[in-house]
């Protein structure tokens, strides 16, 4: 099976979740015997369709424009048995890029008017090659695809041509490292995809319910870390990726932010042995209390005081904070008293271990 694989987004490789997405399923092909091309639209030159119909008069079957579309990927789209259409979903459709390029496809088209069961259509002049549509998109919920997946059907969902539908909502979680185990399995799902597509021409309700499956629970808390991301973003005067580059955390503007971060940055191993309650008062930008229990790996984090905490920080909100990010060196900041410490030191000596996960790890991860 010869396989045309296109991806529309305009991010480069390793920022696209598009491409992410599409590598898996493409990986599958292969595994499963296609012979599969993937293309980057945003390396090619694409030009609009300027509707001069010279396509369908002049030179028949042939476009007016001289670009890559015309010398190399409609002949290549032509050829193909099938042809996957992965973009990003723009404005709850395909993005202007994959458009422009399904709109160059006219040329497959003969202009004459034909009628089945009460819609007008053009007959097709050449053979038109099978479709998978592939897309991600930033919201969290499944409806986002609603309206792509419409008009997907109404223009491919005939003559069999439209093999599958593949859609990912709540896409950039699939790189937050908290994440991490459900995009494995959701990228393995697609793979797996990617298998079926070439064996059978279908994808089984089990492996999309995987691609499908929810990524985050509480949509609230995703929101507030997802908000906090992006004022972070624009406190720094930086784009999400060099966030990501950066290895950055989102940085809370408020207790309640700061119990809902702290248990993601939590690592479990270096818990183990302990059993301890380690409380916040907070002054300063934020007031108030909050403690977090560790109890055999397990982490808890709730506003307020504790009855008897193993450890209490005293500290202004925002030197915490500072410390938090990696903007403020702790042993530098307790040396300055700038934070006042009571109780079992060596919690505090650990706290780097304990808290360390997501300020060591990227907040991006790569597949
Ligand atoms: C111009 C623009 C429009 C977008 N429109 C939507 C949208 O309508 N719905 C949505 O859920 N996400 C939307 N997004 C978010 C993208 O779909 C999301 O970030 C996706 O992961 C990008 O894919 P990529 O990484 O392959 O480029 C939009 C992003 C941009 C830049």
């Amino acid at each position: 099976m010869k396989v045309l694989a296109l991806n529309s987004s305009p991010r480069s490789e390793g920022q696209s979740k598009t491409g992410l997405i599409l590598n898996h399923l493409v990986k599958g092909m292969r595994e499963a015997g296609a012979d599969v091309e993937i293309v980057d639209l945003r390396k090619k030159t694409v030009k609009n369709c300027i509707g001069c119909f010279t396509c369908w008069t002049k030179t028949p079957g042939v476009c007016i424009h001289k670009d890559d579309m015309a010398n190399e990927l409609y002949p290549k789209w032509l050829e193909s048995d099938l042809v996957v259409c992965a973009t990003p979903l723009y404005c709850f459709t395909v993005n202007a890029t994959m458009k422009a390029f399904i709109e160059r496809t006219l040329p497959v088209l003969q202009p004459f008017f034909a009628q089945y069961e009460g819609r007008t259509y053009h007959p097709l002049r050449h053979r038109h090659p099978k479709l998978v549509f592939l897309s991600v998109a930033g919201f969290p919920e499944d409806s986002v695809f609603d309206q792509l997946s419409a008009w997907v059907n109404f223009i491919y969902g005939h003559n069999d041509l439209l093999v599958a539908e593949i859609y990912r909502p709540c896409a950039e979680a699939l790189t937050v490292p908290f994440f991490k185990e459900k995009a494995e399995d959701i990228l393995e799902a697609t793979a797996q995809a990617g298998r079926e597509i070439v064996e059978s021409m279908r994808i089984s309700p089990e492996t999309m319910a995987r691609i499908r499956q929810v990524i985050v629970e509480d949509d609230t808390s995703f929101f507030e870390m997802g908000n906090l991301m992006w004022k972070t973003c624009i406190a720094e005067g930086i784009t999400p990726n060099e966030f990501g580059e950066k290895g950055l955390i989102p940085r809370p503007d408020s207790i309640e932010t700061f119990t809902l971060i702290m248990p993601k940055g939590f690592n479990p191993e270096a818990a183990s042995d302990i059993t301890a309650t380690m409380q916040f008062d907070f002054f300063g930008e934020a007031q108030g209390s909050c403690h977090i229990r560790i109890d055999n790996g397990e982490i808890e984090a709730i506003e307020g005081t504790a009855e008897n905490p193993d450890l209490t920080i005293e500290t202004p909100f925002e030197v915490w904070m500072d410390i938090m990010t990696g903007k403020a060196d702790g042993q530098q900041m307790f040396m300055e008293e700038r934070h006042k410490v009571n109780g079992d030191l060596s919690l505090l000596v650990r706290m780097n271990q304990l808290f360390g996960k997501i300020a060591r790890t990227p907040f991006h991860v790569s597949y």
